[in-house]
């Protein structure tokens, strides 16, 4: 298959490259750029060197929809809700790693990105691609909405608690945590060294864009979801997100009930592990892999329950799930080209 990736030079993009270069299925990768068309992508990145060598390439949508199979974009908010309409009605399908297709509601965008929506029919058409609630309608997609870091790792930890009914309603409270990748790669006063290294920050408080798409999802689970409370910190590390989730139960349940609910929704997942009891998962456990991976508890004294849930924000948060999206879009092995086990230490 032939695979383009559009922001081939940011963080998101150099790691779908990584990825799709080792893909069983992908014949050919094109690298598109709006800064630095023309020039050797592996002069920019020589960590690729060594192989075959890929000059970047101006956006050219006609061009792209009729030669290309899967076209990942990999860009800033604002860029995907006006190409996506232009790259429809080819062959290609494409994979959106920006948050601007994944939200329903156009005036809810404009809201909380600042930006004006895409088209009615390209939201419609988009597809929330989080594989291990949502399969079926991956398959089919031509277009998808590959779920936004914080989402995917709060929305895996909280979806068998939600989709069954289990929690108070008004009660999630999720505290989330990301490296610095997860901002992109030009660095800004937040992200800088010299402020983010030996420094940890609460930033956007209550203001997360990624508020309303978590909302989104759980409400789409269970239509009695009241607003959450969200809150994003900044850590002195290159990746990983930790969402440490609080909820109280509807009603008592034990410890080893409540486990046994995640393993009945994940068993047959092959990127989400529940952890033992005792056991709680760190950022390294799947450091540059598609892992989610989950613990829990049920503290007996105050009866909330404590759910974490840690991703590699590039990868499972990014890359790898746009990967695994592109797998379930061509009737793939799900897991093709989806490097197994963590880099450790
Ligand atoms: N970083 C993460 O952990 C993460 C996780 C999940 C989702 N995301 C989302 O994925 C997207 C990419 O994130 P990132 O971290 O890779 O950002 P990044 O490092 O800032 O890279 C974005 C790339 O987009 C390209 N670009 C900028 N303006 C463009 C335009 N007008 N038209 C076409 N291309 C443009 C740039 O490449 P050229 O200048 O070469 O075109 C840039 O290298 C973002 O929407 C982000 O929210 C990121």
């Amino acid at each position: 298959m032939k695979a383009g990736i559009v922001g081939a030079t940011g963080y998101g993009g150099i790691e779908l490259f990584r990825l799709l270069h080792n893909h069983p299925q992908v014949e050919t990768i094109t690298l598109y750029s709006s800064s630095q068309a023309g020039e050797n992508f592996e002069e920019i990145y020589p960590q690729f060197q060594g192989g075959e060598t890929h000059i970047l390439q101006d956006l050219e949508p006609q061009k792209m929809k009729e030669n290309l199979d899967v076209i990942f974009l990999a860009t800033p908010a604002g860029v995907s809700s006006s190409l996506t309409p232009q790259l429809q009605e080819g062959r290609a399908k494409v994979i959106d790693l920006s948050g601007d297709l994944r939200l329903k509601d156009a005036s809810v965008y404009k809201q909380w990105y600042k930006k004006e929506a895409s088209d009615g029919e390209t939201l419609e058409k988009a597809i929330y691609g989080l594989p291990e609630w949502n399969k079926e309608q991956i398959q089919t997609a031509d277009i998808i909405a590959n779920p936004g870091c914080y989402p995917t790792a709060t929305l895996l930890g909280l979806g068998p608690l939600v989709k069954e009914g289990l929690v108070k309603s008004d009660s999630i409270i999720i505290d989330a945590k990301s490296g610095v990748s997860g901002a992109g790669k030009n660095p800004n006063p937040i992200t800088h060294f010299a402020h983010a290294q030996e420094n940890f920050q609460i930033y956007k408080v209550n203001q997360h864009q990624h508020i309303p798409e978590i909302e989104q999802q759980l409400f789409e689970w269970n239509d009695s979801i009241e607003p959450v409370t969200f809150s994003t910190h900044l850590v002195p590390m290159t990746r990983g997100i930790m969402a440490t989730i609080y909820v109280q139960l509807k009603k008592e349940m034990t410890e080893e009930e409540l486990r046994e609910k995640y393993r009945n929704y994940y068993e047959s997942q092959p990127f989400v592990r529940v952890r033992n009891k005792g056991s709680f998962p760190c950022t390294k456990d799947v450091y540059g892999t598609n892992y989610c991976d989950i613990g829990m508890t049920i503290d007996p004294r105050t009866k909330r329950v404590t759910v974490v849930s840690v991703i590699d924000n590039l990868m499972k948060g990014a890359a790898t799930q746009a990967v695994q999206n592109m797998n379930l879009l061509f009737q793939y092995d799900e897991r093709a080209g989806l490097a197994p086990l963590p880099v450790y230490p």
